[in-house]
């Protein structure tokens, strides 16, 4: 039988069903039907970029060495972000979790406040969190603030931690914010020290559960919609048994966890959702408990 090629590179529909099968087990991303043109028309660019003939070279390359593999894994991956992307999902931790941590914490030796932001792209998103800390906890210089910001990809880490941007990325930053967080540079605003002391960046797979201690809140924005529902599921579970009771989930607005079955009490605002871990008290009392609901 015959199979069939892309045109001009020796690509066929079974090489890349093998490479979809290989992203998907090591990432969780899942190439599925509607994203079906962007893998391939991505897996062909990489090929010739790579001066390649035949997909089984690519797959060869990249079972043998991680380099390779990851190579791809970079053109593949959908690094969209910017600073305060969804402003109600900011305007919710500001008045609403934040104010509930001061007050379940501010009491306690040492007062650390851990968020983590997985899936971080090129750093907007956990930058966004300092600045909401920084501008609305109070006494917020008198926490131990950590921020752990992960992704998978490392040119969009290297972004992160070099903290420089600009146009699109910062069109939400308004001119206090600017001024505050941000040194003008030649070639765009550089995130100032103050801010970059409280965010840590590692290369991190979802896909590969690594114990990162407990969190007050988890940011995983626009990241689950890549991944099959059985890797959604997983990791959502994840997240609740990595959250402090009474900690909060952030996830993109057309990511739910609707049908998953985790404890979670789903808060309906305006304009987004926050999942919360009930306390211990509170599990014993079902009314407060919604399972998974949005
Ligand atoms: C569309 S961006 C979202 C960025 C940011 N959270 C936001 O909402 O603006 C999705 C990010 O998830 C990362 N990602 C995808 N699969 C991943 C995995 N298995 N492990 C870690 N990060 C992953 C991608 O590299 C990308 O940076």
């Amino acid at each position: 039988m015959s199979e069939r090629q892309g045109p001009g590179h020796g690509l066929s529909e079974h090489e890349l069903s093998e490479i979809r099968m290989l992203i998907e087990e090591r990432t969780g991303i899942c190439f599925d039907e509607s994203r079906e043109r962007f893998f391939s028309t991505r897996v062909r660019e990489h090929l010739r970029a790579k001066g390649l003939q035949r997909g089984t070279d690519l797959l060869r390359s990249m079972r043998k060495s991680n380099v390779e593999y990851e190579a791809l894994l970079e053109r593949l991956l959908t690094q969209e972000t910017s600073f305060f992307r969804y402003p109600g999902v900011y305007e919710a931790f500001e008045k609403r979790v934040l104010p509930e941590m001061h007050v379940k914490k501010f009491w306690k030796n040492p007062r650390t406040l851990r968020i983590w932001s997985a899936g971080c792209s090129t750093g907007e998103e956990p930058y966004s969190i300092a600045i909401t800390i920084a501008d609305s906890l109070s006494f917020a210089d008198s926490w131990n603030v950590e921020i752990l910001a992960t992704d998978v990809g490392r040119h969009a880490l290297k972004h992160a931690e070099r903290g420089v941007y600009s146009g699109r990325s910062i069109a939400s930053v308004n001119e206090k914010q600017l001024a505050n967080h941000f040194s003008a540079l030649e070639k765009g605003q550089q995130i100032k020290p103050r801010l970059r002391k409280m965010v840590s960046f590692a290369q991190m797979n979802l896909a590969s559960p690594v114990y990162l201690g407990r969190m007050d809140a988890i940011f995983c924005m626009n990241v689950l919609i890549y991944f099959s529902e059985e890797r959604r599921r997983a990791l959502v579970q994840r997240f609740y048994e990595t959250l402090e009771p009474g900690g909060y989930l952030f996830l993109g607005h057309s990511e739910s966890i609707s049908k998953m079955p985790v404890k979670f009490q789903a808060i309906v605002l305006t304009d987004c959702i926050l999942y919360r871990k009930p306390t211990a008290d509170e599990l014993l009392k079902p009314e407060l408990v919604t399972e998974g609901r949005a």
